[in-house]
């Protein structure tokens, strides 16, 4: 029995493999299907595909039937979601209705990119009669040798559009610069503000604004190939493609008015983290439909320099003042980045590098203004939102101001008539500064004056302290500062303390030694007074919030963070603890000996140790209140300053000499 069985099965396979080249058998991807535009060899290309027919519509018209299909493994895309549906194919084709058994097969391999477009590529033709079965796992490179490149494969476009949000291919508020004309290109850049590009989505928005966006070129005097043009083009998709060993997104785009696919369609490329070191963006866009040309950001048919702006707004002029005296230039420390702040009387902006290479630039304007409450607009360069938040500010003291700011309100379109007041109420109620309910544990954040105008500091004496770091990057200890005023003298020092001091030769300051020569010479001084301390920290401002007192200090030689915030309790008449942050935010729940909480890392212990003839008293100040003045008074002959008590007494002892 079964010796029979297998010539009939072998049998039932030839037939059934003479059946499949025979006739159609395999449907194209639905995906596909459709009327696309394709220019190849300079010639426009239309083709239609449909349930199992490829069709060239154009001359010389032919029409291909599939006959086996390879689905390529699906790899996930970076851009856009994909669903099953969206798969790469190596089709192998006859042409349709030829009956000659030397007729000619042909290999296709389809690169699915987005919805409106694909790529292909097109193998000679293979004949039956070459000596060897046509299969496509055998014949068809695209399985044997891998999937075309951007290079080999013809792009093709959907010819009506399926509508797809820009937000993958290009979103912002942007000037440009162009450029047109490959390498040979003989007219130059125009650089002209008035070129801009608007691809602003509105999330949610179910209108065509999400769909498109807008290039206004204008132009140049001097470049002859500029042009005074606006074009509103429809997004076709983006993907992400490696050419030349680069991985480039590129992007399809459709001219919404112009009638001609040769000029209708363009393809655009760029590449996600340019690392420009001005904060640009470089575009480069083809002349025709075809991705070819593209070959890198700077070689291209037109080439575009991208650079943020601001989006234009009715709410940028000031309708309201700050305080005065906090205008200037301020630094801020937030939970991730750190910034530059600049505020005039009208204007906050905020510059913030994110990274080596990119810059963030967030305006405010005053808007209203009740109490400490300020309402302001915010613009971000680059970006099309116009919100409205509330910025909370405390009172200056010393060189900080602290300040919260409140939940975003965006500016829509229904925001018409005298929406400011219901906008205020909204972003500047007392709730609208906490995120949730819940979260009782906010702090202010700290703006400090960069660079600072010193403050006496809040813990003045002669201590030896004791550390706790957290590693030893952390710890205090003796370190040569590169140019010393006066050169390290080799004693012999058989007495060596810790030393931290804030003395009133100079109060805004705190020194701080690690190791202390306090072995005296032949006269009776300290040999360590010759030497120079390892820290000094200039005193920027101290407060007490939610019964913790805080220290903003300045060190110029502070690799890590040239302003630093502390914690600082007393736990005695002659104690003080403090904890140190690892830069100017201190944690929320840092207390004063926290030093293994992330974000803090070294604790310190002083305790009072003032000699006979340090002069150097002991001050303690926990920032009860941080805004009465300093009572300090120079006195210009002489060049430390004295507490007032002193100059009391001498005036005093003044006017009694001359009463009597
Ligand atoms: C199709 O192939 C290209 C090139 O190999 C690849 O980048 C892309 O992710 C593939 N698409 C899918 C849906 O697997
Ligand atoms: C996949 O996406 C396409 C286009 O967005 C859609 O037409 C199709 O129905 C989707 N298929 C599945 C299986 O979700
Ligand atoms: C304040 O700064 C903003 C932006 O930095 C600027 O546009 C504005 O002209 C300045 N106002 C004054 C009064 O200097
Ligand atoms: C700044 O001005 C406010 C009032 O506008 C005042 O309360 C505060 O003490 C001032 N601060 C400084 C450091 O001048």
């Amino acid at each position: 029995m079964a010796i029979k069985m297998i010539p009939f099965s072998v049998c039932f396979l030839y037939l059934s493999l003479n059946f499949r080249l025979a006739v159609a058998v395999c449907n194209i991807p639905s995906i596909y299907h459709g009327d696309w535009y394709s220019q190849e060899a300079g010639v426009d290309v239309k083709t239609n595909v449909a349930f199992d027919k490829w069709r060239r519509d154009s001359v010389p018209q032919e029409q291909l039937e599939c006959i086996s299909i390879y689905t390529h493994p699906q790899q996930s895309s970076i851009i856009g979601g994909m669903n099953s549906s969206m798969v790469n194919t190596t089709m192998l084709m006859g042409i349709f209705g030829e009956t000659d058994v030397n007729k000619c097969y042909y290999c296709i391999d389809v690169l699915y990119r987005t919805p409106n477009i694909i790529q292909y590529k097109r193998q000679d033709c293979i004949r039956l009669n070459s000596g060897k079965p046509i299969t496509i796992d055998k014949s068809c490179r695209g399985i044997t040798e891998g999937l075309p490149t951007m290079d080999n494969a013809i792009t093709m476009f959907r010819r009506s559009v399926v509508k797809l949000n820009c937000i993958t291919t290009i979103e912002g508020v942007y000037q440009f610069s162009y450029e047109v004309g490959g390498p040979t290109s003989l007219g130059g850049i125009c650089n002209e503000p008035r070129s801009r590009i608007a691809a602003c989505q509105d999330p949610g928005s179910a209108y065509v604004d999400n769909r498109m966006f807008l290039i206004n070129y204008a132009k140049c005097r001097d470049v002859s190939t500029s042009v005074d043009q606006q074009i509103r083009y429809q997004c076709m998709g983006a993907w992400y493609a490696v050419k030349n060993g680069v991985g480039y997104t590129f992007a399809a785009v459709a001219d919404t008015v112009e009638a001609d696919e040769r000029e209708r369609f363009k393809c655009m490329m760029t590449l996600k983290d340019q690392k420009d070191p001005n904060n640009q963006i470089r575009w480069v866009m083809s002349r025709f439909p075809s991705c070819t040309s593209l070959n890198s950001i700077y070689d291209g048919d037109r080439k575009l320099v991208l650079t943020r702006v601001i989006p234009t707004t009715d709410y940028l002029p000031p309708q309201c003042v700050l305080p005065r005296n906090m205008s200037g230039t301020w630094f801020t420390q937030g939970q991730q980045f750190k910034s530059d702040v600049f505020i005039n009387e009208t204007h906050i902006a905020y510059k913030t590098k994110i990274n080596e290479f990119e810059l963030l630039e967030t305006y405010y304007s005053c808007q209203q203004t009740q109490g400490t409450r300020y309402m302001m607009t915010r613009v971000t360069a680059g970006r099309c939102e116009v919100d409205f938040v509330c910025f909370d500010l405390m009172p200056r003291h010393h060189s900080v101001i602290r300040y919260r700011v409140g939940k975003p309100s965006r500016l829509s379109d229904e925001d018409t008539g005298n929406f400011m007041v219901k906008k205020f109420r909204e972003t500047c109620s007392w709730m609208s500064f906490t995120y949730n309910r819940d979260e009782t544990d906010w702090k202010y954040e700290v703006l400090i004056l960069n660079p600072p105008t010193p403050v006496p500091c809040p813990i003045a004496g002669r201590f030896n302290f004791e550390q706790w770091p957290v590693r030893d990057s952390e710890k205090i200890a003796t370190r040569i500062r590169g140019v010393t005023p006066r050169p390290r003298i080799q004693v012999d020092c058989r007495i060596i303390v810790s030393e931290i001091k804030s003395c009133p030769v100079d109060m805004n300051r705190i020194s701080i030694d690690a190791e202390y020569c306090e072995t005296v010479d032949y006269r009776g001084r300290p040999i360590g007074e010759y030497d120079v301390s390892d820290y000094d920290l200039t005193c920027v401002g101290f407060w007490m919030e939610d019964y913790k007192s805080y220290l903003i200090t300045w060190d110029e030689e502070d690799a890590i963070s040239n302003f630093r915030c502390w914690v600082y309790e007393r736990l005695s008449w002659t104690d003080v603890m403090m904890s140190r942050s690892q830069n100017a935010r201190c944690v929320p729940d840092q207390r004063a000996d926290s030093f293994q909480i992330p974000g803090t890392g070294l604790a310190l212990k002083l305790t009072e140790s003032e000699r006979l003839f340090d002069d150097c008293p002991q001050r303690f100040d926990p920032g009860l209140d941080p805004y009465r003045k300093p009572t300090i008074i120079y006195i210009l002959n002489k060049s430390a300053a004295v507490t007032p008590s002193i100059i009391i007494i001498s005036i005093l002892s003044l006017l009694l000499t001359f009463i009597h």
